[in-house]
């Protein structure tokens, strides 16, 4: 599916979202760069995709920083915008090609509502950062606004798939998305999973009135 529309991704992201999205990523890349401890820390930023993110932490935190994905075509969007600067390796998020301890952050964008098993995929962040690291997951999530709420749900679930398809030419892969977020646990029930996870001092911030979440946890020292 992400091989699919790997060529719009980027475009439609910045159109679906009137360019909130790039928003989102400067303020992870903002909150990273609170938890770093030097320069030359290093970031994994897991299922990376066309790489947006992994640019932003790289122009925005000064350290050093991995990009990986399972999906070839996405990767390759990712290599020709980073150019050298940012590392980009195949992997499964769910398997990590990466030794345990090894990132002192690891950050996922809209990437573990799509994994097989968000209990995995925590588990396999949580190995690869090192004790006393942070980890940092952007999802869509739940808008806190009862009023928004349904506007949203209507734009989301009708509008969004018939662009998305329009001009990615699938439709299912944005259909797929709005249904993928219904079944994603909320703000609370993600803070819940990150916990048993075994994350401390776990945190969420709304983003966009909780279109978003980013949620941020510590791996124990
Ligand atoms: C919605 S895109 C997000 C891409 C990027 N992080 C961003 O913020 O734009 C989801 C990405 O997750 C990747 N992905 C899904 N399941 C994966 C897995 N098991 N292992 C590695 N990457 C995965 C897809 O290939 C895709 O690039």
């Amino acid at each position: 599916m992400f091989a699919r529309i790997a060529k719009r991704y980027d475009l439609l992201n910045h159109l679906l979202s009137g360019n909130v999205d790039k928003r989102w990523r400067r303020i992870v890349a903002q909150r990273v760069r609170e938890k770093l401890s030097s320069s030359s820390s290093q970031i994994l930023d897991v299922a990376c995709g066309t790489g947006d993110l992994s640019l932003t932490l790289f122009e925005n935190t000064g350290a050093r920083v991995v990009g990986t994905d399972f999906c070839r075509p996405m990767l390759k969007i990712a290599a020709g915008k980073t150019s050298d600067r940012i590392p980009l390796i195949e992997g499964d998020a769910l398997d990590l090609p990466f030794r345990d301890s090894a990132f002192e952050v690891v950050t996922i964008a809209f990437g573990l509502r799509n994994l097989a098993s968000v209990e995995g995929g925590l588990a396999e962040l949580r190995r690869v950062l090192k004790p006393g690291g942070w980890v940092a997951v952007l999802e869509f999530s739940r808008p806190a606004n009862a009023m928004i709420r349904p506007l949203f749900g209507l734009y989301f679930t009708r509008v969004l798939p018939l662009m998305g398809g329009l001009v990615s030419g699938s439709r299912m892969a944005y259909s797929y998305l709005p249904a993928s977020v219904q079944k994603f646990p909320d703000q609370e029930q993600l803070s819940l999973l990150m916990q048993r996870a075994g994350f401390e001092q776990v945190q969420f911030e709304n983003l966009t009135g909780g279109i978003a979440a980013l949620h941020m946890g510590k791996r124990p020292e």
